[in-house]
């Protein structure tokens, strides 16, 4: 990987890396990268797998450095879609022709890359690696949200209501999505949720074995939130 590090690294460099959000978005690729290798591991993937996991997990926000910088916003919905962006940046501008990658990779780390910030995707005609990459970064990505859910929701808003949308998904199990999302209450639901999006029982264990479910709820208003992490917990039970 030392290579595309340093291709990482360089790219990178050319935005200012004394903003905070950039710092963040750097230090996140890297975990990303490092739970996709422990994912791919845990699937018992050879060498060339790991490899690749890594290398979706080190780029699949490489445009989010962009969008920082254009658009000093984060929110997909207020500027352009950031996985598009991470896919422009390697496959329009050419960044991937600098990595070093597993022969005929490309399909499978665009499709990847493109699908890992969608609430759902459409994987029917995927053969079985693009499949399982699709889902890795997805759990990887959820992973690190999940751990460091107090970055992600302290950006956001007033506390406010949680929205009846939102309660109703969440409590159906699905995905919530981010256009749903209208106060900070409403995000650290949206936080919860992810549990009930994640593919591998790896990734639920991470989530139990960590007590991250835990710390959320000693983070917040826990008149408002038990029913949720009840929710959750009940989720993560049955499902491991
Ligand atoms: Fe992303």
């Amino acid at each position: 990987m030392d290579k595309n590090h340093e291709v990482f690294d360089d790219y990178v460099m050319k935005f200012d890396f004394g903003e905070d959000k950039i710092k963040y978005k750097y230090n996140h690729s890297y975990r990303v990268m490092n739970e996709c290798k422990k994912l791919a591991e845990s699937l018992d993937f050879d060498e060339e797998g790991v490899f690749l996991s890594m290398i979706i997990g080190l780029f699949h926000d490489i445009g989010r450095f962009k969008q920082w910088s254009e658009f000093k916003t984060f929110s997909d919905k207020d500027s352009a879609d950031h996985a598009e962006m991470s896919c422009d940046v390697l496959f329009k501008e050419g960044l991937i022709d600098s990595l070093e990658i597993p022969d005929n990779s490309e399909e499978v780390i665009s499709k990847a890359i493109y699908n890992h910030n969608k609430i759902s995707y459409d994987d029917s005609d995927y053969d079985e690696a693009e499949v399982i990459f699709c889902k890795i970064i997805r759990d990887a990505d959820k992973l690190d949200i999940l751990r460091n859910f107090l970055d992600v929701v302290m950006s956001n808003k007033s506390e406010g209501n949680i929205s009846e949308k939102v309660r109703k998904d969440f409590f159906d199990n699905k995905l919530i999505s981010k256009e749903d999302v209208m106060s900070k209450n409403d995000k650290v639901v949206l936080i919860l949720s992810l549990v009930f999006d994640l593919n591998f029982e790896y990734s639920k264990k991470v989530v139990i074995e960590e007590g991250i479910i835990k710390r959320i709820f000693e983070s917040f208003d826990k008149d408002i939130f038990k029913e949720y992490i009840d929710e959750v917990n009940r989720f993560l039970k049955e499902s491991v």
